[in-house]
């Protein structure tokens, strides 16, 4: 008996360490309990030199790269590490078909070689407080939408007036589904350079085959650095322009790790949605994510068919394709995951839970509604958010030219609503971007996506919300008329339409088949879907306030009740671990370059190695980056609970260096941003040691190597 009851405890501790992981948490927020259960997972730094307001500490070396991803500085003179899927679009500018760096991979051996990318940033967070009670200041009372309104123009307002250097920013974000506000300082440097990249068969080995996966053998990294002006201060780029010195950088260890030692993963993640409904997370994986899934399907293959016969072809839409098959694959994932572990059950069976403590507090006058009002709101919502999920896929982000019209469409609604003035200007910074557009468009390739997308949408729409253009449709009929004729089909005949006055412009653009199409699509969207959706949208969010509300107050003080993303600098901690995908198959948490070989398809777009790799392998050439076995280390997994933007983000060990670069999650557990389980769920790190491995001995840049603080193992006597 005595031994079933230590039996018991001992089970509930486990089940314990195991629940605890998962959260992505505030670094100025760590003192207490979190740095408590860091320190009993291994960690030995304090929570002070994750954070501190007044010294230098490892929040300071962590910048967001470029919006969408993360970097950390390695070295005293700015040099920052992120993925090469995060420098990607950067490597696939300066490509040519004469000097192709995603295909060779690019080494700047001094400075003066490093490569300028003109709309490149890297953001900094200086400090974090709470603003909660100034946001929510006079909002007392309101309707929900003059409430939103209002917490818009304070933060607007707040933005401005709260006091930092000239150089700064302040950024307001919402925690908690607007339960919390927080304000970060921030610090931006415009000058960012290309310095290293490995080529694509190294970077982005495994490509779309492998994104996604565990066991994985990509050298998902690239290499950048920071350019500062003369007082070290943000600066666009200038030939004068000096390295930035940063306030802290970070060791590179390559002692190695073991499976159940610490790590922690610092980083931007964007989106998650952690504690949504029952009936959210059932509208996501009947209804949205397969028709999301099914627009992008018929894109990529498209895309494919091009790429694959023409190199030309291939260089123009590698980044493109790149990121539709990302977030394509990412949703089959979630999907078939959510699915696997009952999420709608488990959700069903948290909500039960609520309602009992919300009955036991005598709360059912301030909560009782809440499900009940969820359910109608979601069921009320599902046609407006299909139709809003397939207009983004089809117009916004799959078709270019559907694409481009809308910018034009968008023009004329400002001259529309707000006049000429409005017109010219954005007419103005429409001209910008639309070089680089053109220069990565292909006329093909773009007519035969649109052939499939439209007819999708045309199918797939609930038929109340099609416009009047798309009824009856032959799709390959009007692909021919509109891509034959067309001003948006090219750079030339895009400009011409965008010559004259206002009145001429419009006339032009509204007689451009092109555009008549975009704008009766468009029309009819914001006619008879986005009112709807909004309005509906934002009683949702109402709910989930309250809801998130209930969720903190009716919890022990105990819980892990972490914030759901939301692209600011959040930390995640675990432990190395492997994971068991199905029945009867273990994963273990490091792969070794031999599993790259394993890999190997001579000349196959996904899975070529380079031959000076091949050769290394050969000769064990592994200088003192090998493992303990005498093997090559390549990417680990373990329990950090990350999310997209996550990508370039340092993982640290126990002391706080560096000891790899986070890239992805695994493709059993994709489920995570909506429903996170330590049993499955882990992130992928290229090793630090394989980083080294390849600038030091593949790359041969020694002056790279030599800026590095590398931490050796001791050597044994
Ligand atoms: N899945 C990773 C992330 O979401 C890596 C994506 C880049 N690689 C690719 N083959 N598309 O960003
Ligand atoms: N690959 C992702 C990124 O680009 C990371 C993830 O989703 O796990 O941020």
């Amino acid at each position: 008996m005595k031994n079933l009851k230590h039996l018991f405890l001992f089970l509930f501790l486990c089940l314990n360490a195991v629940a605890q992981q998962g959260g992505m948490w505030l670094p100025n927020l760590l003192k207490g309990d979190r740095e408590t259960e860091m320190k009993n997972l291994g960690m030995k730094l304090t929570a002070e030199q994750i954070y501190s307001v007044n010294k230098s500490s490892l929040k300071d070396a962590v910048p967001q790269f470029d919006g969408g991803c993360t970097a950390e500085v390695i070295s005293n003179k700015g040099l920052i590490l992120t993925n090469h899927h995060c420098g990607f679009d950067a490597i696939q500018n300066h490509s040519t078909v004469e000097h192709d760096y995603l295909r060779d991979g690019f080494w700047a051996y001094k400075m003066e070689d490093e490569l300028a990318n003109p709309d490149m940033v890297v953001t900094f967070v200086v400090r974090i407080e709470d603003v909660t009670s100034k946001v929510l200041e006079g909002t007392t009372g309101l309707t929900e939408a003059d409430k939103q309104k209002k917490i818009q123009s304070t933060i607007a307002e707040l933005t401005k007036s709260l006091p930092k250097e000239a150089w700064q920013d302040n950024l307001i974000k919402t925690f908690y589904d607007g339960n919390q506000y927080i304000r970060f300082v921030t610090e931006t440097f415009k000058d960012i350079r290309l310095v290293g990249a490995p080529p694509s068969s190294i970077g982005k080995f495994g490509s779309d085959t492998d994104n996604w996966v565990w066991p994985r053998h990509t050298g998902d990294f690239s290499i950048f650095r920071i350019y500062a002006d003369k007082n070290n201060r943000p600066a666009t780029y200038s030939k004068d322009n000096v390295p930035y010195t940063p306030k802290y950088f970070f060791p590179i260890s390559i002692k190695g790790v073991k499976e159940n030692d610490f790590t922690m993963v610092m980083g931007y993640p964007g989106r998650t949605q952690e504690y949504l409904p029952s009936y959210a997370v059932e509208q996501l994986v009947n209804t949205l994510n397969p028709a999301k899934i099914e627009v992008r399907d018929a894109a990529l293959k498209v895309q494919d068919r091009f790429m694959r016969k023409d190199q030309a072809i291939k260089i123009q839409y590698a980044s493109k394709y790149a990121s539709i098959a990302n977030y394509w694959k990412k949703w089959i994932g979630e999907t078939k995951g959510l699915k696997k572990s009952n999420a709608i059950v488990e959700k069903q069976k948290f909500e039960a839970a609520l309602t009992a403590k919300i009955n036991a507090a005598g709360k059912q006058s301030e909560y009782g509604q809440l499900l009940s009002d969820f359910e109608k709101n979601y069921s009320a919502i599902r046609d407006y958010a299909l139709a809003r999920d397939l207009f983004t896929e089809v117009v916004l982000r799959n078709t270019e030219l559907l694409q481009t019209g809308y910018k034009l469409y968008q023009l004329e609604q400002l001259y529309t609503n707000k006049g000429e003035q409005a017109f010219t200007d954005r007419k103005n910074t429409l001209h910008k971007g639309i070089d680089a557009f053109y220069k990565d468009y292909n006329n093909e390739v773009d007519k035969n996506v649109f052939e499939q997308l439209i007819a999708i949408y045309a199918q797939r729409l609930p038929k109340a919300f099609l416009p009047s253009t798309l009824e009856n449709l032959n799709a390959t009929q009007m692909a021919q008329d509109i891509y034959s004729t067309s001003a948006l089909t090219n750079l030339e005949a895009f400009r011409k339409m965008l010559e004259g006055d206002t009145a001429t412009v419009l006339a032009k653009m509204n007689q451009d088949k092109g555009y008549q199409l975009v704008k009766s699509i468009a029309d009819a969207y914001l006619q008879k879907v986005a009112p709807k959706f909004d309005e509906l949208n934002l009683k949702n969010m109402a709910t989930q306030r309250t809801y998130m509300k209930a969720i903190v107050e009716l919890s022990p003080k105990s819980a892990r009740i972490f914030p759901d993303a939301n692209s600011t600098l959040r930390v995640t901690y675990g432990k190395v671990k492997g994971y068991k995908p199905t029945d009867a198959v273990y994963y273990e948490p490091f792969t070794t370059l031999d599993g790259v070989m394993e890999k190997y398809v001579p000349g196959d777009y996904e899975f070529d190695v380079p031959q000076k790799l091949i050769e290394l392998h050969q000769q064990k050439n592994y200088g003192r980056y090998a493992n303990t076995q005498g093997k090559m280390p390549v990417a680990f997994i373990a329990t950090n609970h990350t999310t997209g933007g996550n990508s370039g983000s340092p993982a640290l060990d126990a002391e706080g260096n560096l000891i790899g670069c986070n890239f992805d999650r695994v493709w059993e557990g994709t489920m995570s941003d909506v429903f996170y389980s330590p049993e499955i769920c882990r992130n992928i790190m290229v090793d630090a040691r394989y980083i080294l491995f390849i600038i030091d001995k593949f790359a041969n840049a020694q002056n790279l190597i030599n800026e590095l603080k590398i931490i050796s193992p001791k050597k044994k006597k």
